[in-house]
């Protein structure tokens, strides 16, 4: 179908952590194999499998060392292939992250351009002499905290570095990069990947007069990433020329029958939707972070009507929204909003029923709680700097810089590792999260309201009512506070989608209907009236 992508459903899967298929206690691409029906099953249309690629592994994969090959713990070539053929046999997608802004500091580019300032490959890296006094090139601080630029005493430069200093950045406006780059897609898409998400495309491009930063009070990062550590990062993001990289980006996947797609990582404020191109010919889609901001359980209607408001206005059609609630870098959204379970089922209906792509992190449809994990001899590599952080005081800062949390195993059932390793006895590379007994997917099929039951009859009514995936949306008034309420029309159907946002029962007179589907038992229609119980939601059809 043309434009697929439009009105597709995605799972993100982090492949260390999915299916351990050969018991060495790490998730692989074959175990994804083996689950991909029930992938298929719970309705989803598309998979983004986080990187898979050849990396020393100290960022688990977004550190590439060989874009052309698969890590050895993943599995290997072949089995790429068979994961993008048994992907495409059950009529699904599938798309690879792709890591154009750096590459790990073993990649065998890095390793010549380093090794001296007349090496062919030097450009292809961002070298610059300091300031001096041993100071680096410019104040630009790299995302995750600290100067961007690390010296280099081979050659005494610096070299830049927007995240971790063991990624360093390459030179985009080298010619030979680009084209360098721009094969490593082709590889995969001549394979029948179809399409990219694409780590901190942001990113990409520099100031190339290397100006400062200017000053911000700021130190804690705001949302939109765009301003903290006492600064503006006005210089080593969102450059002009990353916009129109984006265009050429688009230019290239859309060679490619049948249709393939780009949805792009991107932050800043006001500036993302520039992405998609002033006529729909940049990225297809970009990552919206706003569901992953939410925290807590107050305030729940006013944030969620802010959000709604905000992408029918500023992504109105043909624009397309894009909703995730979790990923591999942020708490899980089970913990953010405390373990709120009716929640949790509540932001699943909106998700799935909002005009937009709907996005889900692995093991979210049911739920798994952030680990508890201490930043001290942590796995994930942003937390080594902030190893004397108690984790409590990060959360209360709303700052998350130890990720291992997020990665914790899938939670398959309530047998031994949570049945994430086939056979064998190696520990799971990071801790089952405890509560695994209740929370899996074999005890939760086995309930009527389960959260998982929840995703899977909402990706199924989403299939089974073309109003969803392409009609208009329009929010409602003349619903109580706490009520969220918007209509999905099109196609000649129309969907009512009601949230009580609150934990006290509400009541009111609505427009008559057929229930299509309901969060909870305490949901019912009476003479012209709706009971929503508390965080409960429903959908009518008219
Ligand atoms: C963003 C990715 O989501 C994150 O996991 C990774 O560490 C950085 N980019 C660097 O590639």
């Amino acid at each position: 179908m043309k434009d697929w992508w439009k009105e597709t459903t995605i799972y993100q899967i982090y492949p260390r952590s999915f299916y351990d298929s050969n018991g060495d206690g790490i998730g692989d691409l074959p175990g994804i194999i083996e689950k991909l029906d029930y992938i298929r099953d719970m309705g989803f249309e598309t998979i983004w499998l986080s990187p898979h690629y050849a990396s020393p592994q100290r960022d688990f994969g977004y550190d590439i060392t060989d874009y052309f090959s698969v890590a050895p713990e993943y599995g290997t070539t072949d089995d790429a292939l068979a994961l993008i053929d048994e992907v495409h046999s059950r009529d699904m997608k599938i798309v690879f992250d792709m890591i154009l802004n750096h590459t790990s500091d073993q990649h065998p580019w890095f390793l010549e351009s380093r090794s001296s300032k007349d090496n062919p490959r030097r450009d292809w890296y961002i070298w610059k002499k300091g300031k001096g006094g041993g100071k680096p090139p410019t104040n630009w601080a790299c995302l995750p905290g600290g100067s961007g630029w690390k010296y280099d005493s081979t050659t005494d430069e610096w070299f830049f570095h927007n995240f971790l200093d063991f990624q360093p950045d390459l030179n985009f406006r080298n010619p030979e990069v680009k084209q360098a780059m721009f094969e490593t897609m082709r590889y995969w898409l001549d394979r029948g990947v179809d399409g990219f998400r694409l780590d901190i495309f942001h990113s990409i491009f520099k100031d190339d007069q290397f100006r400062d930063n200017p000053f911000s009070w700021k130190y804690v990062p705001t949302s939109d990433f765009d301003e903290g550590y006492f600064q503006k990062l006005e210089y080593n993001i969102n450059r002009p020329e990353t916009f129109e990289l984006a265009r050429e980006v688009r230019a290239l996947i859309d060679e490619y029958e049948p249709d393939r797609f780009v949805v792009g990582e991107v932050f800043g404020k006001n500036v993302v939707k520039k992405y998609l191109g002033p006529n729909q010919d940049g990225l297809n889609l970009i990552l919206l972070f706003d569901l992953i901001e939410l925290q807590g359980n107050d305030k729940k209607s006013e944030e969620i009507r802010g959000i709604l408001n905000n992408y029918e206005t500023n992504y109105a059609t043909p624009y397309i929204p894009t909703y995730c609630l979790g990923n591999h870098d942020r708490r899980r959204y089970m913990s953010r909003i405390a373990g709120n379970a009716d929640l949790a089922r509540l932001l699943a209906l909106l998700q799935y029923t909002a005009r937009g792509v709907p996005i889900t992190y692995y093991g979210d449809e049911i739920g798994i709680p952030d680990g508890d994990l201490p930043h001290m001899g942590a796995k994930d590599a942003t937390a080594h700097k902030y190893w004397w952080l108690p984790p409590a005081v990060a959360r209360g800062l709303n700052l998350y810089v130890n990720r291992d949390g997020c990665r914790t195993p899938m939670q398959w059932n309530g047998e031994k590792n949570a049945g994430f390793s086939k056979e064998g006895d190696s520990e799971p590379w990071l801790p089952v999260h405890p509560d695994y007994r209740q929370c899996n997917v074999g005890f939760q099929r086995t309930q009527p309201f389960s959260l998982l039951n929840v995703h899977r009859e909402l990706l199924h009514l989403r299939k089974e009512m073309d109003c969803l995936r392409r009609g208009s949306m329009h929010l409602l008034e003349g619903v109580p506070e706490p009520v969220v309420a918007y209509s999905r029309k099109g196609q000649g159907q129309e969907l009512r989608i009601f949230m009580n946002f609150s934990p006290a029962p509400v009541r009111f007179s609505h427009s008559s209907g057929k229930l299509r589907f309901s969060t909870s038992g305490e949901t019912a229609l009476e003479d012209g009236y709706t009971k929503l119980g508390p965080w409960s939601g429903l959908v009518l059809e008219l």
